[in-house]
């Protein structure tokens, strides 16, 4: 048998352990992971790892694409394009977008897009409209999303629809998802908490990315606190699955771990900036180039904490690109600015240079980036490097000492938060289902190569 690619003499790391094994791909699948397995087999390709890591290739379950509506600061190709470079193979794209994805048939103008032009594989959240659940479902969303914010004096991030205030409403949506048996993905907030604590700073004319910051981590996190204490009781009460997107407080991690214990079926997601960007000095430094968020030094250990004892099961970027033009006006009003920051070319890197500084292990990043990602949305093809699986993979220098900067920011807005930040970590070569998409410092994956990755029906939930 001629296989299609031979990666040989590379460490391969999985969230159970790492062992030297060649990986055998045939068909876009892994057909054998073996020490040796590759000597004396027939390969139309064969790729050196030795000295490197093989991981699974990420699935960054939170993206905003920006594509349709918003292609002034990114597309899916752009996007896609920047996933290849930082080792994501699939995606889970968010529905504020223009028009929002709230209703069947705009997903399905939205996936036609993704099949166009997607460079790696894909899913998208819509949000669940009343009585479009199970069609939607049935189209092969992993998930719906929503956010529980509204904003003031913008229309952006959150456009109609997108984001659900009124609890009632809200508890109709954790009905209708439990039924399709889907996850729920929610981003936590309390709009009317918010809007108290923002008046104090307005009325002393103080609109700077100092109060921003500030308003939103009020009181120790109560914005974020008692939105997620309101999701995970409609989680127990309607045994729908729940993700919650922004775990950054310890309240909020208590109370996940508290959840779990009991039997909700709740996964927690936190975000790179959250682990290495909205310290205090960020906020100082980078203003609108480092918010959403400031993370106080306190939450952000406890943080770590959680993702190494499991209470968070999932990395991802929350990848949200935003214009110089659209971040600039915040440094006079934060309130006008748009807030989200982007991410989806370096969050690997990132992480490789923390388990490299004993932050984590690469095992752990491995399940955080890809394994339980996977299981938790049925995602059955991905995110294991194990015969039967896609052969979704990036190929790792661990030892490679860079500094990320603006000027190979992939992503069409053309800067990074992150940009002079020194790394030891990257990823050198990135295949999805065997073929290569990114290496020798070029993209090469092609527009239309990424594939709709559909869940299967068993639920997967760690
Ligand atoms: O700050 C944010 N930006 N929060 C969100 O929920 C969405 C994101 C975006 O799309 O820019
Ligand atoms: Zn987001």
């Amino acid at each position: 048998m001629t296989y299609d690619l031979a990666v040989v003499g590379g460490t391969l790391v999985s969230g159970s352990g790492r062992k030297r094994a060649d990986i055998l791909v045939s068909g876009g699948r892994v057909v054998e992971v073996a020490a040796g397995a590759a000597a004396g087999a027939d390969a139309n390709r064969v790729v050196d790892a030795s000295g490197k890591l093989v991981l699974p290739g990420m699935v960054d379950v939170h993206v905003h694409t920006r594509e349709p509506g918003y292609t002034h600061k990114e597309d899916l190709v752009t996007c896609t394009r920047a996933a290849a470079a930082g080792g994501v193979t699939t995606i889970f794209g968010m529905p504020n977008l223009d028009p929002p994805t709230v209703t069947g048939t705009y997903l399905e103008e939205v996936l036609d897009l993704y099949r166009a032009k997607s460079i790696v594989d894909y899913n998208h959240n819509p949000v669940p409209a009343h009585g479009e659940t199970e069609a939607m479902a049935e189209s092969g969303v992993a998930a719906f999303k929503v956010y529980m914010v509204v904003d003031t004096g913008r229309t952006y991030p959150h456009p109609a629809g997108t984001g659900i205030h009124d609890h009632g409403h809200l508890l109709q949506m954790f009905e209708d998802v439990a039924a399709t048996g889907r996850v729920f993905m929610v981003h936590p907030h309390d709009q009317a908490l918010m809007d108290h604590v923002e008046q104090g700073y307005w009325k002393k004319g103080d609109r700077s990315p100092e109060a921003y910051a500030k308003t939103l981590a009020a009181y120790d996190g109560i914005i974020w606190d008692t939105a997620t204490a309101t999701l995970l009781r409609m989680a127990k009460a309607t045994g729908c699955r729940l993700h919650i997107v922004h775990v950054q407080t310890i309240e909020g991690i208590e109370m996940i771990r508290r959840a779990k214990a009991e039997g909700v079926q709740v996964t927690a997601e936190v975000n790179h900036w959250a682990l290495f960007l909205g310290t205090w000095d960020d906020v100082l430094e980078l203003g609108p180039y480092c918010l959403s968020y400031w993370v106080p030094d306190h939450h952000r250990a406890a943080v770590w904490d959680a993702i190494n004892d499991g209470t968070i099961d999932i990395v991802s970027s929350d990848h949200a690109p935003h214009t110089r033009a659209e971040k600039d006006v915040g440094w006079e009003d934060m309130w006008a600015a748009h807030t989200g920051t982007p991410g989806i070319q370096h969050q690997v890197p990132l992480l490789l240079d923390a388990a490299h500084h004993g932050k984590l292990t690469i095992e752990r990043v491995v399940e955080v980036m890809a394994e339980v990602p996977a299981r938790s949305f049925d995602i059955g093809s991905k995110g294991f490097l194990e015969p039967g699986f896609d052969a979704d993979l990036m190929i790792v220098d661990p030892a490679k000492e860079w500094t990320i900067a603006n000027d190979g920011v992939l992503s069409k807005i053309g800067w990074t938060p992150y940009d002079g930040r020194e790394v030891v970590g990257a990823v050198e070569r990135t295949f999805l289902r065997g073929i290569e998409i990114y290496g020798d410092g070029t993209v090469k994956g092609e527009p239309g190569f990424g594939r709709h990755v559909k869940p299967s029906l068993t639920r997967g939930m760690p």
